[in-house]
């Protein structure tokens, strides 16, 4: 371990918090000094398997240990007290999307935030893919007239916090928001949002079901969000944009964009980007471990005083796409004006 490394704490150690845990171990540069969860256990799993001390309270873990930076790995509803926490202690963070569920809780943080002036990441991890980086570089120079966008998914990630809307945030917030993120990325800023939403799959379990542990699953109880819905962007460039996003049960895993732009159109499947433009056609995979990226500049930031390209702004702007989408639904359909959404002065 380099004697400089990056003194970590995990917060929420399901899911996601594994694979950054993961991340860290394997480098010199990051130190796994503690990980957190409300379920004691799964806390000391991670502590066995990565090292570090268990805890079942995110402030008494900051209390209690000399740390850099949070990894904050919290499901959607379990935001706000946790950054401000480590606002007042000086604490940086990296947090994973959606940074809240709505935008007074998302504000109320970024206030927090600016006055403290800690270093902030936000785990939109495709922003950090080399062959995506390279599209919208390639993408810079010319108009974008259109940036079409789909996340489907095989079926509903079997956690309890996804089936509802106070939660989890609905599939736009949750999930679909890492496509109305690289949207921003390779567009620019989105100006107003019209959404339409359905719910097409039966997801009432049968008499006897036995539900299974973990995994994607075809029937819920307590299903009650869109499990279909639709958007329609238009950006600030004057570019328009469409997101399609469903998790009704099929068989794959698909999320990306077409991006039509002056002398080029560019597609996007997962990581990997693939172009055709004056100069021919070029396509680009990302390694295997494409998604570490954002964790290594956020900690690379935390160890040089340095900045993050994803800061907790980003994730406030690119939330605000998602509840606008949300709200033009109520509306009626109606277009909501992303200004309308967002707090003053972002
Ligand atoms: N960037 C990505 O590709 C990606 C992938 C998966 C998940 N995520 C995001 O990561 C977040 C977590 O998702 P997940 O699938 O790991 O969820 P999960 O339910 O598997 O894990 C969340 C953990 O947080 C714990 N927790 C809840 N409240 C807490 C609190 N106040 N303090 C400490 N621990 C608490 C839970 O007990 C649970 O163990 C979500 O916002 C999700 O959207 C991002």
């Amino acid at each position: 371990m380099d004697e400089m490394a990056v003194r970590l704490g995990f917060v929420g150690t399901g899911g996601i918090a594994n694979r950054h845990l993961g991340c860290a171990q394997k480098r010199d540069d990051m130190e796994v000094v503690a990980s957190c969860d409300v379920i004691m256990e799964r806390a000391q799993e991670a502590a066995n398997k990565y090292g570090g001390k268990a805890y079942d309270d995110a402030v008494a873990m900051m209390d209690n240990e000399e740390l850099d930076a949070l990894v904050i790995c919290t499901p959607p509803f379990a935001h706000g007290d946790i950054e401000e926490a480590a606002c007042e202690r000086d604490i940086h963070f990296f947090v994973e999307k959606p940074v809240a569920i709505s935008m007074e809780l998302a504000g109320r943080v970024l206030k927090a935030v600016r006055d403290s002036g800690v270093i902030t990441q936000v785990g939109y991890m495709f922003r950090k893919s080399a062959p995506i980086i390279a599209a919208q570089k390639m993408l810079s120079t010319r108009a974008i007239a259109m940036v079409q966008a789909h996340y489907y998914m095989p079926g509903l990630p079997n956690k309890g916090w996804w089936t509802k809307m106070e939660l989890g945030g609905g599939q736009l917030v949750e999930q679909a928001t890492h496509m109305l993120d690289l949207g921003r990325f390779l567009a620019g800023d989105v100006k107003s949002v019209m959404g339409k939403t359905s719910t097409v799959h039966d997801w009432v379990p049968p008499a006897g079901y036995e539900e299974p542990e973990g995994g994607l699953v075809s029937v819920k109880e307590g299903f009650e969000i869109p499990d279909t819905t639709a958007l329609i962007l238009e950006y600030e460039s004057g570019a328009m944009g469409t997101l399609s996003c469903s998790l009704v049960p099929q068989v794959k895993w698909d999320n990306g964009f077409k991006v039509v732009a002056e002398g080029a159109l560019v597609t996007i499947d997962g990581a990997n980007a693939n172009w055709t433009n004056e100069d021919g056609e070029v396509t680009e995979e990302a390694p295997s471990d494409w998604y570490d990226a954002v964790l290594v500049e956020f900690t690379d930031a935390v160890a040089s005083g340095g900045t993050t390209t994803i800061p907790y702004e980003e994730g406030v702007k690119s939330l605000a796409i998602s509840l606008a989408g949300y709200e033009s639904v109520k509306r009626g359909n109606a277009p909501v004006e992303i200004a309308e959404i967002l707090p003053v002065g972002l």
